[in-house]
């Protein structure tokens, strides 16, 4: 099956950066959002976006900045978003009941070689499509952010999601000169059950005062040649983002991945990191 049409839903710090990576590749991208005033915001930072990062830096004229940028369209209702397309990406919050409430709406909706996924950084695919008909076609597609720069994808494989579904979401984020690795549903995946360990750990050093915010990301950089601190990554991931998958890993794995004391406390005070523009760092 031939992927052309492409519907995000949710269109938050990855929805809107995972369109743009597929408008710049060529495809028609409908997204979803939940009201007229976030989608005319979104459509904003989308524009915004494009220009600073490809047209300032002459990677694009305003040209085919715009051709680009006309290949995504704005929806508040998912029955139009996911008309005529082949494929679905789900990035709404990390929240195991919104996504299974959404997925058995769009299983419902879609026709059946629709492929739809999740790109969850943490929730079990399986369990997403628990209350679908066609689990098979289900799949998760993790882009990592920003998802225009990020070279990998970890496609995950539920338990009911089948070879052919499994294929073309490789085959599609490759098209996107992605780097896939195939993952098996596993709470967390590899990447995120491994960076939560080390930025949980980080805001725990911090809590203790152990050292200040910039000497623990000055330090994971210089001494592990990482290209941002774990405090750094945690603003830009989103703290509310980890918290929830602290909490999801330490009901499916137990204490060890228990969520900082601070973490939740930042997130109790809505400091969440770059998209509140308060964290670690002010922005
Ligand atoms: P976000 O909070 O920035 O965006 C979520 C968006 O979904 C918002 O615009 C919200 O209005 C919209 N939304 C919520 N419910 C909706 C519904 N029923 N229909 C349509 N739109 C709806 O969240 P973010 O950070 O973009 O995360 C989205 C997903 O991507 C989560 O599952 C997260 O775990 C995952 N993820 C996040 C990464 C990150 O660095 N933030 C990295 C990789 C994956």
């Amino acid at each position: 099956m031939e992927i052309k049409n492409v519907c995000i839903i949710g269109a938050g710090t990855m929805g809107s950066g995972i369109a743009q990576l597929i408008a710049i590749n060529g495809y028609s991208v409908n997204i979803v959002d939940l009201s007229v005033d976030l989608l005319d915001e979104i459509k904003e930072k989308i524009e915004q976006n494009v220009d600073r990062h490809y047209v300032d830096r002459n990677k694009l004229s305003k040209e085919e900045a715009n051709k680009i940028l006309s290949k995504i369209h704005y929806y508040t209702n998912i029955e139009e978003a996911v008309d005529n397309v082949q494929l679905v990406i789900e990035a709404i919050y990390e929240d195991m009941n919104l996504k299974q409430v959404l997925f058995e709406k769009i299983d419902s909706i879609c026709e059946n070689h629709v492929i739809l996924a999740s790109n969850t950084s943490s929730l079990s695919i399986t369990d997403i499509a628990s209350k679908c008909k066609h689990q098979e076609r289900i799949v998760g597609i993790h882009f990592f952010n920003p998802a225009t720069v990020m070279k990998l994808v970890e496609i995950i494989k539920g338990d009911n999601t089948t070879e052919e579904t499994l294929e073309i979401a490789k085959e599609f984020s490759k098209r996107l000169n992605k780097t896939v690795v195939i993952i098996n549903d596993s709470p967390g995946f590899v990447t995120s059950r491994l960076i939560y360990v080390l930025c949980n750990e980080a805001i725990n050093m911090k809590m203790e005062g152990i050292a200040s915010t910039e000497d623990i990301d000055t330090a994971c950089k210089l001494a592990f040649n990482f290209p941002m601190g774990p405090l750094e990554l945690s603003d830009l991931v989103g703290l509310d983002i980890y918290n929830n998958i602290g909490e999801y890993l330490n009901d499916e794995f137990g204490d060890k991945y228990k969520p900082s004391f601070l973490l939740k406390k930042m997130v109790n005070n809505k400091q969440l990191g770059r998209k509140s523009r308060k964290g670690f760092y002010d922005y």
